[in-house]
């Protein structure tokens, strides 16, 4: 079959075709006057070009404040540090392999979701496979089981399959430097590496989450988006370039962990931070409140002459100051596309009356794309402006694939549940059919189990499924006796 033209196709076309471009024209150039010298002046005058245009204002320029931003940074943390379940085992555990894979799983689990949710998840982990080995030998099924509610389920996965590649082909080791890491294990980016290697090995590894991004932002005024490529690269740079090689770990922690609790998105603790004198967003707030009283004589604070358009790290000039945010001001949003909108009708298919107690049907999903392998109620997508009668429908046909013929006028709409995925928005038609009264359906294809209310919310089921069950009051509220 013809493959359809795909975005990315016609996208590498156009990257392809300017490089291309690129090629002539250097070409062209050379034949004109260049010689080898002329060319690397060129190279040069870029390279020079691309500094320029980032000022020192964002930088950190002199070592010494370097080491009183750490210094600053570290004894904060070492009074204030929150006791957390893998910031003991990291402490405390002198196996390093198995250090790192503590670290691991916490970072893995950290990603997305906020401390408070991952603590009790990663101590059943913890219990349930407390070494790469345990893991390794563990099913699917039962990491998606423990995995349910998080979230991203994809990430459960590729730890476990990382796990397996520790365990198989690295004889247990794990790998030690952060650039090993992200190369040799599934699903490690260039932040999981860099907290394990610096965490769990004591490598100068620096590291850049959502946290960090904002206190960066913050400490030196950078208001361009995080999210472009070019000032991604300058965090990583000031990452790396403030990460302290006597405590990579502890550094990059209390980094997390002050723009968790202190330099948090709304309202910031700017009087409880430790680099408040180091915050150019800070000195900024100050200083327009005090050009705002001209009676007070006018400060001595560097500017990066804001709103020039000069400066590839200052907020451009159509994104003007809030005076209501003060240091909010940074991070600049990134401007999200909304979440692409999907319909699915789903149905709980219950038998009242089975041997041993009610039960409802759950398939699993494919092993590939969203919600990998987890378990569901039979359903189907529609499109979002379909109407009841073709839910139905659709509906009939999947539950009949998987039960055989059923009562179809029992078929009843018994409200809808809306989730919202990182990028998709899922609204699920939620019917229910009870097979009351009928002789209860034995078969189960591959694929498809009958579960006890007591199985269901113990399984691999995500959370959209799960906010199903206060629906199904019907007919005799199975899950909600
Ligand atoms: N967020 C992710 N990892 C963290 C850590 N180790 N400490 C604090 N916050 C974090």
């Amino acid at each position: 079959m013809k493959k359809p033209r795909t975005a990315v196709a016609s996208c590498r076309k156009q990257v392809s075709s300017q490089k291309g471009r690129k090629k002539r024209a250097l070409s062209s150039s050379q034949t004109k006057s260049s010689t080898p010298d002329v060319l690397a002046g060129q190279v040069k005058q870029e390279e020079t070009a691309l500094q320029i245009s980032v000022s020192p204002y964002h930088l950190f320029r002199d070592p010494a404040e370097v080491a009183s931003f750490r210094k600053s940074l570290l004894c904060w943390y070492d009074q204030e540090k929150r006791d957390l379940p893998w910031r003991r085992k990291a402490e405390d555990e002198v196996d390093p392999d198995r250090r790192a894979y503590a670290v691991w799983v916490s970072e893995v689990m950290l990603q997305q979701t906020q401390v408070a949710t991952v603590i009790d998840y990663y101590t059943r982990w913890m219990q349930k496979w407390p070494t790469l080995q345990d893991l390794a030998n563990a099913s699917l099924e039962e990491v998606n089981q423990l995995w349910a509610g998080l979230g991203y389920y994809s990430r459960g996965r590729r730890l476990q399959e990382g796990a397996r590649k520790v365990v198989v082909e690295l004889g247990g080791h794990m790998p030690r430097t952060a650039e090993t890491l992200q190369r040799i294990l599934p699903g490690v980016g260039r932040y999981t590496a860099g907290a394990i290697a610096s965490i769990a090995f004591g490598k100068a590894a620096g590291v850049v989450d959502g946290n960090v991004i904002r206190v960066l932002c913050r400490v030196r005024a950078i208001g361009a988006d995080p999210s472009s490529t070019m000032v991604s690269q300058q965090l990583w740079s000031l990452a790396q370039q403030l990460v302290d090689p006597a405590r990579p770990g502890d550094f990059n922690q209390a980094a997390m962990e002050l723009g968790a609790t202190v330099c948090t998105p709304q309202r910031p603790l700017c009087s409880q931070c430790p680099v408040q004198s180091f915050c150019r967003a800070y000195q900024r707030v100050e200083l327009k409140k005090l050009v705002a009283s001209p009676s007070l004589p006018s400060p001595d604070v560097e500017e990066c002459a804001p709103n020039t358009g000069q400066c590839l790290l200052c907020a451009p000039p159509t994104e003007p100051w809030d005076q209501t945010l003060g240091v909010a001001n940074f991070p600049r949003k990134a401007s999200r596309r909304p979440p692409r909108e999907e319909c699915s009708a789903t149905c709980v298919l219950e038998q009242p009356g089975a041997p041993g107690g009610a039960r409802i049907l759950l398939v699993q999903r494919p092993n590939s794309g969203l919600l990998a392998g987890l378990w569901e109620f039979p359903s189907v997508i529609v499109e979002p402006s379909a109407q009841g009668q073709c839910h139905r429908q659709a509906l009939l046909q999947e539950l009949q694939a998987w039960a055989g013929p059923l009562p179809e006028a029992h078929l009843q709409h018994l409200g809808q549940v809306v989730h919202i995925f990182s990028h998709i928005k899922l609204t699920y038609q939620v019917y229910g059919l009870a097979l009351d009264g009928q002789t209860p359906v034995t078969i189960t294809p591959p694929g498809a189990r009958w579960l006890t209310r007591e199985d269901f919310h113990t399984a691999a089921v995500s959370t959209a499924m799960k906010k199903a069950p206060p629906l199904f009051c019907f007919p005799r509220c199975i899950p909600c006796i």
